[in-house]
């Protein structure tokens, strides 16, 4: 399935996951690839996409161990987040166009199918 990739990139209500510090968060991931996309041959835009990235994917893996999500989807979703952080830790300014395609699209994909999975099932 097809997800329609905002533009101009950024987060909009069909993002939202009801936990106001999650969906905070995902609007400063979807700034932050705004950002890189906008200036790809930034080191700093894309040093800070990384970080932003990061911290969020700590704080949502420790939410879902707290709420004992289950080991299957936790993995799956910790699995998900690692691999994109080793294809986001590989690439060097100026980043190229496919790379920004990649950023934005698997950003959109990963909230509407792994992140959206746990809508409703934690608390944070
Ligand atoms: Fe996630
Ligand atoms: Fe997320």
């Amino acid at each position: 399935m097809a997800y329609a990739i905002p533009e101009p990139y950024g987060w909009n209500e069909s993002f939202r996951m009801f936990y106001a510090s999650i969906d905070d968060e995902h609007k400063g991931l979807f700034k932050s690839v705004f950002d890189v996309a906008a200036d790809p041959s930034s080191a700093h835009a894309l040093s800070h996409c990384y970080d932003v990235m990061d911290i969020h994917f700590s704080h949502e893996e420790a939410i879902l161990q707290r709420a004992n999500y289950t080991d299957i989807l936790y993995n799956e979703h910790k699995k998900a987040h690692d691999n994109f952080m080793n294809r986001l830790g590989g690439l060097k300014s100026p980043v190229s166009a496919d790379a920004v395609a990649y950023l934005k699209n698997w950003l959109v994909r990963h909230i509407k199918t792994i992140d959206f999975k746990y809508r409703g099932f934690v608390n944070c």
